[in-house]
């Protein structure tokens, strides 16, 4: 058996696998934020390709904490409700639903992506996003609004809120979104924060809405559940936000209950260069797993069935998440099993193809 499908455990839950589908917005809801036909059709289709573990995408723990007005919500629970089918099928595959749980800040009320990306009128369904400070992300993007401390209250309360909603509705993993440079991580980053009270300043100050909504959505939680922090390990630019901080972040997640640190990174700024190859960024989870002795996650760029089996045997991470590969083949977990030589289950409509994998 390969270490890719061996299984995995946190908590009271196994996956059958360490294939994890990352967190893919898919810009596809009303203006309502309630999932609709596409994510039961795109995670679903997910689920049935043999990931252990579906995340959705960044859901918004607040209507302003959207990136767009077509995200994702979980701020209701009609939110919950209408996710609740999408769990109940993925659980049907042998699969587990996590949910990635965000808040946009200053990246957000904007245009979707196929539609340029740029700031959004009210009449558009826009919003005046909130943030560590006062100041755009780009000359395209609208201008936020400093967070209060009553404002940041709200917003650790929404992402407790947000996690026993999702804990309703079905989903055992939950993971929070502190990475790409949205909100929490526009507080971590010194590139963005630019404030002097107690969420701002040195280490401590910035990292304390981290810290916060990590210790709030974990008491919300039941002991069961696992809880994985996404972060990006480094903002790619000197000064900014680096490993040797996301080091000393993960090791207070770790005290604070974290079971596993997804390492991605970037997104802060937009002049950042960063130099994207194959595996890229295997080395922070890598760093953050043997400095810290926490589980890691390792994404971005990994596409291939002997690259993932490498980067477990040589315990760089504990699972690897994959988004545009599965985009592009939602049956790469099975193929990559046939291609290791472990023989995993089909799900049962799909045998007759399971069959002639070896003529493909
Ligand atoms: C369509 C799309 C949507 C994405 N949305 C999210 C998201 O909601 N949350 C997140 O943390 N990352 C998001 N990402 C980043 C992916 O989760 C992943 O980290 C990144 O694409 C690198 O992995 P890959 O090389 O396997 O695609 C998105 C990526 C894509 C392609």
């Amino acid at each position: 058996m390969s270490k890719l499908f061996s299984p995995l455990t946190f908590r009271d839950l196994t996956l059958k696998n360490r294939v994890f589908v990352s967190p893919m917005c898919q810009y596809s809801c009303d203006l309502d934020g309630l999932a609709t036909p596409w994510h039961l059709a795109h995670l679903g289709r997910m689920a049935m390709g043999g990931a252990s573990l579906v995340f959705t995408e960044a859901a918004a723990v607040t209507p302003v904490g959207r990136i767009s007005p077509h995200d994702l919500g979980i701020w209701s629970d009609a939110h919950a409700l209408a996710l609740a089918p999408i769990t109940d099928f993925i659980k049907s595959t042998g699969a587990v639903a996590g949910i990635q749980l965000a808040h946009a800040g200053r990246k957000g009320s904007t245009e979707v992506p196929w539609r340029g990306g740029q700031a959004v009128t009210k009449e558009q369904g826009g919003y005046t996003p909130v943030a560590p400070s006062a100041v755009a992300f780009s000359p395209t993007y609208p201008t936020p609004e400093a967070l209060t401390a009553d404002g940041i209250a709200r917003v650790v309360d929404a992402f407790a809120a947000a996690a026993k909603r999702a804990v309703a509705a079905g989903f055992e993993v939950i993971e929070l979104h502190a990475a790409h440079g949205y909100l929490i991580h526009q507080f971590l980053s010194p590139l963005i924060n630019q404030r002097d009270d107690a969420w701002g300043g040195d280490f401590d100050g910035r990292t304390k809405l981290a810290i916060d909504v990590t210790a709030a959505v974990r008491s919300a939680l039941p002991h069961g559940i696992p809880l994985f922090v996404r972060i990006s390990a480094t903002d790619w630019v000197d000064g900014g936000w680096d490993l040797a901080q996301s080091v000393r972040l993960a090791a207070k997640l770790r005290e604070l209950g974290v079971d596993l640190v997804d390492c991605s990174s970037g997104g802060a700024v937009p002049n950042a260069k960063i130099p994207t190859a194959l595996g890229y960024q295997v080395k922070f989870a890598e760093t953050v797993k043997r400095e810290v002795g926490i589980a890691t996650g390792a994404v971005g760029m990994i596409t291939g069935a002997e690259q993932a089996e490498a980067i477990l045997t040589s315990n760089q991470a504990d699972a690897v998440l994959l988004a545009r590969a599965l985009l592009h083949e939602p049956n790469w977990p099975l193929h990559a099993a046939a291609q290791l030589g472990d023989d995993v289950a089909w799900p049962k409509p799909f045998e007759r193809a399971k069959k002639i994998e070896s003529a493909r």
